[in-house]
Formats: C-alpha cells, sequence, structure tokens
C-alpha cells in the first residue's frame, strides 16, 4: 500500500530503530510509519522539516509529542478499534492466570516439583462472581467488562468522567478511584498513559487494594510504580500481578519482577494475534496513505483538536 503511493526505506532490523538512524531518514520523509518504541518528540520534528503526515502501528500514542505534531500541522495516525476484542481476551487471560497462581503451578511442572495433588495446593482467588475494577473505561476496558458478564463478575469501573451508555451496555458501575481499589478483589489497568496516569497506581494505591487482590496491567508499564508492585507482591499485601507491560520494559531477566513468583509477566503481547497484527497493519497503511494526501485519516490519534493548515507538499 505504501510503495503505491511512494518510495519506501524499511529499517531492515529485527529490533527498534536507532535513534541516529531514525532522525537522519526523518530528514528526507514525507511520511512516517512508526512503532510505540520510537519517540517522536520536538528533536525528530524538526529535523523532519518535510513531513506531511505520521502513522502509528499501535493504539497507544504516548511516545509522540501529539502537541508537537499539532503546532506544526502533522496529523497522527493510530489503530484503536481493531485490536479490541484481542487486548481484553489478554487482559482476561492475564487475570486468570495471576488470580489462580499459574506462574508457580508452571514452575512446579517444569522444574520436576509436581508432587502429589493435595486438597491445599496453589490456591488461588475465583474470578467468578468476584468483584472486577476496571480502570480507564474505553473500547478495551468496555470489552473486559463484557467478557466479565460471562464470569457472573460485579464490575467497577474509574476514569475521569462517567460513561452513561458504556454503564447501560456493560452493567458496569462507576466508582471514584479508591472506592474501586477498597472493593475490588481484582484490578485492571486499561487507561492510556499521559502525565496524569503516571503512577497512577502508586504505593497508596497499592495499600488500598485489598489482600489476595490481583493487579493486571494491559495498558502502559509506568502506569504502575514497579518499584512499589514489586514490595507490595514481596509483603503479599496484594496477591499476584499479571502484567503485559513493564516499566523499564524491556524488562531485564535480573529484575526483581521476572523472580517474584506472584508475578505473570508477557512481554507485551495484548495485540499479538495474526488477524490482529494484520489489521493494525493494515489501518495504520491507510492513515499514513490518506494523511500524506491531505485526507482525513481513517483513525487520527485521539485527544486531537482542529489544527493548523496542513503543510505544502515539497
Ligand atoms: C497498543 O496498540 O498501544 C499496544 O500497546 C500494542 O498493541
Amino acid at each position: 500500500m505504501l510503495a503505491d503511493v511512494g518510495d519506501v526505506w524499511l529499517w531492515p532490523e529485527d529490533r527498534a530503530i536507532d535513534r541516529d538512524v531514525l532522525l537522519a531518514e526523518a530528514a528526507s520523509a514525507a511520511g512516517i510509519y512508526c512503532m510505540l518504541t520510537d519517540s517522536i518528540d520536538e528533536e525528530l520534528l524538526d529535523a523532519a522539516t518535510h513531513l506531511r503526515a505520521i502513522s502509528q502501528m499501535a493504539v497507544g500514542v504516548d511516545n509522540i509529542d501529539l502537541a508537537a505534531c499539532r503546532e506544526r500541522g502533522i496529523p497522527v495516525g493510530h489503530t484503536p478499534d481493531v485490536l479490541t476484542e484481542t487486548t481484553a481476551d489478554t487482559a482476561f487471560g492475564l487475570l486468570i492466570a495471576a488470580a489462580r497462581r499459574f506462574r508457580e503451578g508452571l514452575t512446579e511442572v517444569t522444574t520436576g516439583r509436581w508432587g502429589p495433588w493435595q486438597p491445599d495446593h496453589l490456591l488461588g482467588v475465583d474470578l467468578h462472581h468476584a468483584t472486577l475494577g476496571i480502570i480507564g473505561f474505553g473500547r478495551i476496558g468496555q470489552a473486559i467488562a463484557q467478557r466479565a458478564k460471562g464470569f457472573s463478575m460485579r464490575v467497577l469501573y474509574h476514569q475521569r468522567t462517567r460513561a452513561p451508555e458504556a454503564e447501560a451496555a456493560t452493567g458496569a458501575v462507576y466508582a471514584d478511584f479508591h472506592e474501586l481499589l477498597d472493593r475490588s478483589d481484582h484490578v485492571v489497568v486499561a487507561t492510556p498513559l499521559t502525565d496524569e496516569t503516571h503512577h497512577l497506581i502508586d504505593r497508596d494505591a497499592l495499600s488500598r487494594m485489598r489482600p489476595g487482590a490481583s493487579l493486571v496491567n494491559i495498558s502502559r508499564g509506568p502506569v504502575v510504580d514497579t518499584h512499589a508492585l514489586v514490595e507490595a507482591l514481596r509483603s503479599k499485601a496484594i496477591g499476584a500481578a499479571g502484567l503485559d507491560v513493564t516499566d523499564p520494559e524491556p524488562l531485564p531477566g535480573d529484575h526483581p519482577l521476572a523472580a517474584l513468583p506472584n508475578a505473570f509477566v508477557l512481554p507485551h503481547l495484548g495485540s499479538s494475534s495474526t488477524a490482529t497484527r494484520r489489521a493494525m497493519a493494515v489501518l495504520a497503511a491507510r492513515n499514513l496513505v490518506a494523511g500524506l494526501a491531505g485526507h482525513p485519516m481513517p483513525a487520527e490519534a485521539t485527544g486531537w483538536v482542529p489544527r493548523p493548515a496542513p503543510r505544502t507538499t515539497s
């Protein structure tokens, strides 16, 4: 799709692009098709003097300085909707794995320490008929709430503003932040990373969670204070964590979180099914093609306000 509208330069390595290469290539680029590992900041935008459109193959755009793009009249595309259900599936997988102690069970199997069946072996916390608290009730949060119905869970949600239509569709009940933490048996973080949500789950928040409760994070690592989480897991102030995202990311193998038996950590696989990644790739390409042509993108990043006139082609 991109080759049909211009010359495509592709970073050939199977890892995030080197910063100096990105800066050098951006200098002559009309469009950038980027990943969540690429920092699209003032420095890059200043270097990219021909840039007319940016498209990210992800829904979260916390790596992109949206305000700086807006000032320059550069639209930013992202990939909402197409990954909602797959990411909600991952959240449920993490919930079950964390609450029911799958990591400890798997370790017993893979290390040859699977002993006889015992009545009190690796007892976890039920999901069914429990209370699930969802922080961030956008598309993914709501899809998680839909799944919770199948588990006969009570669902509380919290975000800045109430969402009456989503409440009606999912049966979820609005709670203030502290009330949600106090009342939930399991908490899922599904809010975008912003200045406001950075370390939203800090020591205080963790101390308000129920003993035995599970925390799942499928948004961005820095929404949770990693240091505070390690302490809470070590001291059993909370029961378990299921993390698809971490801070830092990738998580070094010798990081304390990687060793904790009650932390079930995945390497940012939330949207990682073949069909969904394909849909994300195509939507991101459609966004870029539209942006380069000066047309509205099929999915322009949210929080977007009318921008100055787009740059003319050069
Ligand atoms: C996103 O899209 O923001 C995810 O983190 C990757 O699917």
